[in-house]
């Protein structure tokens, strides 16, 4: 007999730059290769489909992590395993998506805003300090951090690796991984 896959929403936040997607990929491809269910909503490309059109003004954001939000609750309560990367600056709206989707993982990708700027994978920090750019999370648009997150990956210390690690271990005290993986 197959055992139930239950799911539940893994929701990456931090600054630009701080690691989300990549801790992401590496957590989706382990649960992936352990025969799970698993669908991911990327701030980057729902911003092209879903979230087309919304800018980066405080309702706008909150608009954004209010639809991935709900599209993360369908998924959820149909079983799969989701994993949610957007900055979601916002300590209230993320509250609010949490309390929808019920099973929520938090998990706050944290590196210091220097060390973000450093790396500026994207090009992005260069631009909001010339002024290019306005309303850039950190620069010049806030970051709520968690207060509570169920994790806390400090990746200016650790490996990706060590980072998604720490999730799968979380996800497998909480027992949500125990239908598939425990047995
Ligand atoms: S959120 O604030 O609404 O959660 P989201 O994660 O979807 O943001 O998108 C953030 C991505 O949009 C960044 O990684 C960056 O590539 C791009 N971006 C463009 N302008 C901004 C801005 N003003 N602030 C933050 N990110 C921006």
């Amino acid at each position: 007999m197959k055992l139930k896959q239950y799911g539940l929403t893994i929701w990456f936040t931090g600054l630009s730059g701080a690691g989300k997607t990549s801790i992401n990929r590496v957590v989706e491809r382990e649960l992936r290769s352990l025969g799970y269910q698993v669908e991911v909503l990327d701030g980057d490309i729902v911003r092209q489909n879903l979230c087309n059109g919304l800018g980066f003004s405080k309702a706008d954001r909150d608009e954004n992590i209010r639809r991935i939000g709900f599209v993360a609750h369908l998924l959820t309560r149909n079983n799969v395993i989701v994993l949610v990367s957007a900055i979601s600056p916002y300590r209230e709206v993320r509250e609010e998506v949490r309390q929808r989707i019920g099973t929520f993982v938090e998990v706050y990708v944290n590196s210091p805003l220097e060390i973000c700027e450093e790396r500026d994978v994207k090009g992005l920090y260069k631009k909001a300090r010339n002024g290019d750019i306005k309303y850039f999370t950190g620069i010049d648009d806030p970051y709520e951090p968690p207060l509570n997150p169920e994790v806390e990956c400090r990746t200016d210390k650790e490996t990706v690796e060590q980072s998604a690690s720490k999730v799968l271990a979380k996800l497998a005290d909480f027992g949500y991984l125990y239908s598939l993986g425990g047995q």
